[in-house]
Parts: C-alpha cells; structure tokens; sequence
C-alpha cells in the first residue's frame, strides 16, 4: 500500500468529544526514570508510539525489564547504578531528539563505550548541545561534527557542574538533570524557559531540586546521588497532539470540540495563548492538578474572524512544537502575524521554519522572512482550488498533521506523502480525523 493520503473536501461541520492519547515529553522521562528507580513502576496511558516504544526498547538493552500489562506498562528498576551496559553495544533512538540526548544524560556514569544511532532525520540533528555540558561531568565522546552516531563512555569520577541553558531547550536542560542525579555533590543550572516536566517529576519523586522561577531564566539546583523508589503515573493527554485539532476546530465552520484530559502545564500552552489573542475563545474545563501537572478538558469552537498578532518571542518555547499550525491560524486570519527569533524551529525534525515559508507560499499566502523572523499576510477568504502534492518533508510528523489539517480547512485537492511518519508521536491521527467526519483515502 502507497504510504500517503489524498484529501479532497473540506471537513464537515462536527460538535464532539476526543481524548489525544499520551503526552509524549512525559510518556519518555516516565519510562527513562522508571529505569532508575528502585522497584517497580507501573507507567497507565503511556504513549504508544514510536519515540516511546524506542525508549522501552534501549532501556531493555541496557538490562531494564519491563512488561505490558492489560492498562499499563511495569518497569523494573535497579536504582542509579542499574543499568547493565555490555561491551560494544549499540542503542538506537529511531526519530526521537528527545530519548537521545535525555538517555546521553544518562549514561554519563556507564562502565563501558555505548554508541547512540538514529534515523536520517536524528542523525543531522546537533549533538554538541548536549555533549558539551556532559564534558564537564566528566564524560568522554567521540562523533564527527556534533552527530550521531555518537560514543559515549561514562566515568565513576562524576563532578557536579555548573551549567548555562541558553537555547530554552528542555532536552539540554534534561540531559543534564539526569546527568546530575548521578553525580555526588550540587549540579547548579540557569534555563532559558523551557518545559519543566523533568523538574516536577524531580520534585514528586523526593529527588533533592530546588527551583527558582524568574521572568526569563529558571535557576535550578541538584543534590545527588539520591536514589528514589518506583512509582506509579497516568499519563494525560498530549496538548501538541491536541493542537492539530485546536486549529482543525477553529477553521472549520459551526464546530466544537471537547479534548478530554490534556496536560496544560503553563511552559506547554503557548499555542493557546497565541490562538486566543488571535480571537479565539479556547476554555479549559474541570482544571486539577495531578503530581504537580496540571490537566485539564480543552473547549474550541470554530471561528471566522481570527485576527493577526505580534507574537512576543518570549512564548516561542512554549509553543515550540506548535508554530506550524500557528502560522496556518495566521494565514487564515484578518491582518499581519509577525514571528520572531525561531531559529529553533529550523533544529527539529526537519528544518521547519524553511519548510513552513515554503509550504504557505506554494498555497498563496504572502510571507515575508528575514533571518528567523517571519511576517505572515493573513487573508479570512483563503479558499484554495488548486492541486497540491506535499512530499519531501524529511518524513517530519509534524509537517504530515500540520497539511492534513491545511487540507481539511482551506479546500483545494491534496495529496500528502510519508503518513507513516504519525507513527512518531501521534499513530492515532488519522483515526481521530475519521470520527470527526474527515475525509480520508
Ligand atoms: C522536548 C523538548 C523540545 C520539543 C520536543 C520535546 C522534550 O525540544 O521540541 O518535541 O520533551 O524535552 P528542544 O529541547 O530541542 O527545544
């Protein structure tokens, strides 16, 4: 069977109610600190899909046991020093930036050399971000040019560092967490605003941390090596996932949606606020706070008089999976959206900044870029007529949702390639869309 989807009308009218499954950011330190804990843990909820079966499978080569059971995954940890790593092993991380430099952090303390392989896409990602600081602990590598493969060797000479995250990336500032709940003595970190799920899991498993919470930078420090016990967690709902059909929802005529459930801790929900401040009414229903995240039920309805906004770069990090879909609000919206400072964007999966100006060009919205800023001339009448094949976009998850979503609100006959790639995060999508009345062949 050909691996891509033809779209050919808009979706229909819907009022409805959906649960997107597992947070994926949480559904990976869920079973990467699972592998540390002391005993069993028991994950519910956990995210099936390829960047977390891949991190199952490298915590089983580093001689973690895990099994699934009838609603949950157990995980059997053997405490900070349980990983059992052979000679000249190899692990592979598949697409997952995440599971890759999270597991380095890791590893800093293993016996012997591990090599860390991805497919294409992670394998022209930057390394360095995380190799550097890792330096500093003590850890040893080999790579060429800050990418994967890369080899580690750890050390039994842990030293505690000093560390400045200046990217906003939670992937750098995690693997450096990690590295430090394996290190004696205090690991002290200043972050650039980043998603902070490995700090509340730090907090709800006793794990010494303390947190200052500043305008721009969080400060944060780290007391190992504290071993802590297994644990039990129910995954919410993931509010990226759910962003596809925030947007869907927005741009589709008389509709409503409710999303059971999602994650909505304040550095995830940029998208919402942008969304809101462009005019729409997104509410979150029966709020509560489950071991420090917050999760709620998400309402949307449609809306045709979106307007553009100046998107202050100080959202970019909480939205930072997000703008793809942004950026489409943006073009359906009265007015010009301005985007600044998303370099970043560029750093994921595929370059997404370059893929998302071209993508909205070749549809006929007007888009001006300078460096990493972008200038989006939104038109409310955008109705597309045309035929448009999308392909050649690194097989990137994101960019096949982002077009489905384009096709099913603007009109025009679509054909999209690589639908395998929502086996990375979301393997449900198209599933999703077909209940809603989408379309789909
Ligand atoms: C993630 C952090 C972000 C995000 C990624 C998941 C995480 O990456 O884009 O999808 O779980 O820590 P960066 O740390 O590179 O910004």
């Amino acid at each position: 069977m050909l691996n891509k989807i033809k779209i050919k009308d808009k979706i229909l009218p819907f009022n409805k109610s959906i649960r997107v499954s597992g947070d994926k950011s949480i559904s990976i330190r869920c079973v990467l600190l699972a592998s540390q804990a002391i005993g069993k843990s028991r994950i519910y909820n956990l995210l099936e899909s390829e960047d977390v079966i891949n991190s199952l499978r490298v915590i089983k080569k580093l001689g973690i046991k895990y099994i699934k059971k009838k609603n949950f995954y157990e995980i059997n940890g053997y405490g900070l020093d349980g990983f059992l790593v052979k000679k000249n092993l190899t692990i592979f991380a598949g697409n997952s930036g995440t599971l890759a430099r999270l597991i380095l952090g890791l590893l800093v303390n293993s016996q012997n050399k591990v090599k860390i392989i991805g497919d294409k896409s992670l394998s022209s990602r930057d390394f360095s971000r995380v190799t550097n600081p890792l330096s500093e602990f003590g850890a040893s590598f080999s790579n060429k040019n800050n990418k994967l493969p890369v080899i580690i060797q750890g050390t039994n000479f842990l030293r505690p560092i000093k560390y400045l995250e200046n990217l906003g990336s939670a992937q750098c500032k995690s693997s450096v967490m990690l590295a430090a709940l394996k290190t004696d003595g205090k690991t002290i970190i200043k972050a650039k605003k980043s998603r902070n799920h490995t700090e509340i899991f730090f907090k709800n498993l006793n794990i010494p941390i303390k947190v200052k919470e500043k305008s721009n930078y969080d400060y944060i420090e780290i007391y190992g090596k504290s071993n802590f016990s297994g644990f039990s967690y129910d995954v919410p709902g993931d509010i990226s996932s759910s962003a596809f059909f925030l947007v869907l929802t927005l741009l589709t005529k008389n509709s409503q949606l409710t999303i059971k459930k999602v994650n909505i801790n304040k550095t995830r929900i940029g998208i919402i606020k942008i969304l809101n401040k462009m005019n729409a009414n997104i509410l979150f229903k029966n709020k509560m706070k489950y071991k420090g995240e917050l999760v709620s039920d998400i309402i949307v309805k449609s809306k045709s008089n979106l307007k553009g906004i100046r998107c202050s770069k100080n959202i970019n990090s909480s939205a930072i999976d997000e703008f793809l879909l942004i950026f489409l609000a943006a073009a359906k919206a009265k007015g010009i959206s301005t985007f600044k400072d998303l370099g970043e964007l560029n750093k994921k999966e595929s370059p997404r900044l370059d893929i998302a100006v071209q993508f909205l060009k070749s549809i006929g919205v007007k888009v001006k870029r300078h460096d990493n800023d972008i200038k989006i001339y939104g038109n409310p009448k955008l109705d597309l007529k045309g035929k448009y094949v999308i392909k050649n976009f690194k097989k990137d998850h994101r960019i096949f949702m982002m077009t489905c979503v384009a096709a099913l609100t603007l009109g025009g006959k679509f054909e999209i390639y690589d639908k395998d790639s929502i086996n990375t995060s979301f393997p449900n999508f198209l599933k999703l869309l077909k209940k809603l009345g989408a379309k789909l062949n």
